[in-house]
């Protein structure tokens, strides 16, 4: 009986869905249901904590978090040796006791760096046990309770190169493997995965991700899969750009995670004029790219998370000072098309 009510449900809102009146667009229906790897969703602890509606749809609509901001350097080392634990460990608890797995982010990176981790002076060696001792003691944290790491967050430039971070001007590219090792000593049982934007966009950076993960592969480095961030337009970049990045991660053997999904309108900044039209090119969109994931082998699916509930809490419009509308929900927390494209993408 319950199962005849639930697929009832389903039946009514994909109908809801189909029609082109896009205020018919609904989420009684729950996105992770649909699907056989995890949904994920970055949040806030702030928000889950006092924005009632914010926390009823990441507790029904999602399977999967991850921290926003609460496992970066700053935020737990903000100090040099001094770890604060208190709001990640809180974002832990909602975690288990809503059972939502999680996905940590981010441990070696150049943005949201505590001030003393910036200006650390010290010779190679000094660097590399500074880096070791962070990443252990975050990644021993953690051990059983996330399913893996974002272990590097954006090594590399749009065009290829190595991104001339903190990291490498102080160790060297060989910083990158000494990463993943230290994590994979720390927790044996976290995915690692190494995490960037453009990789779909700039075919020198997927490129060069590629070569380099492939050659620490190979020498027995513990990298197990790429998250490609998908911070895209719904212009720009194209499907099969999309398709194709994804296709050449998947035949290297690694995982994929669609990691950071957000889909902007407003390529040219500045203001913007938000139309029916413009929202259902995003649904449009995100449908693409959930259909650009359900082609990779089921094996090698670690999941699509969203960068954000409602387009009141998206990163975009305050980082890039623009008007935006990049997320699932709209301010109000009422689905958008780009929602229901989700839904359509996963049936
Ligand atoms: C963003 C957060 O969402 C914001 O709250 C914060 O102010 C800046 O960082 N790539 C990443 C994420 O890997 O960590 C970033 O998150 C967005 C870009």
């Amino acid at each position: 009986m319950k199962k005849i009510f639930l697929l009832l449900i389903i039946i009514i809102s994909i109908t809801a869905c189909r029609n082109d009146d896009l205020k018919n667009c609904t989420d009684d229906i729950t996105l992770f249901a649909l699907a056989d790897f995890p949904i994920g969703v970055a949040v806030g602890y702030n928000d889950l904590e006092n924005n009632i509606t914010y926390r009823n749809i990441v507790e029904t609509q999602f399977n999967r978090i991850t921290p926003g901001n609460a496992f970066k350097p700053n935020a737990l080392q903000p100090f040099e040796g001094a770890f604060n634990f208190e709001v990640a460990d809180s974002l832990v608890a909602f975690a288990n006791a809503n059972g939502k797995r999680i996905h940590g982010h981010t441990l070696v990176w150049h943005n949201q760096l505590p001030n003393w981790m910036n200006e650390f002076s010290g010779d190679r060696n000094a660097w590399i046990a500074m880096m070791e001792t962070h990443i252990k003691t975050v990644a021993t944290h953690f051990k059983g309770k996330v399913d893996g790491w974002d272990v590097v967050n954006e090594a590399f430039e749009d065009n290829g190169d190595f991104r001339g971070n903190i990291w490498f001007n102080n160790i060297g590219e060989e910083y990158l493997a000494l990463a993943f090792q230290f994590a994979h000593e720390a927790d044996s049982t976290a995915l690692l995965f190494y995490n960037d934007y453009n990789i779909a966009a700039k075919n020198r950076k997927c490129e060069a991700i590629l070569n380099h993960f492939k050659k620490l592969k190979s020498q027995g480095v513990p990298v197990h899969g790429i998250g490609l961030q998908l911070h895209v337009y719904t212009s720009t970049p194209s499907d099969s750009d999309i398709e194709k990045a994804t296709e050449n991660i998947t035949e290297a053997g690694f995982l994929i995670h669609y990691s950071e999904i957000d889909i902007s309108m407003n390529l040219l900044g500045g203001d913007m004029n938000l139309t029916d039209r413009k929202l259902r090119k995003q649904g449009e969109k995100m449908q693409a790219i959930t259909e650009a994931f359900l082609a990779v082998p089921k094996a090698q699916q670690y999941g699509m998370t969203i960068w954000g509930i409602s387009d009141n809490d998206s990163w975009i419009p305050s980082f890039f000072d623009r008007e935006d509308y990049p997320l699932l929900y709209d301010e109000n927390y009422k689905p958008k098309p780009m929602y229901c494209g989700f839904v359509e993408g996963l049936l």
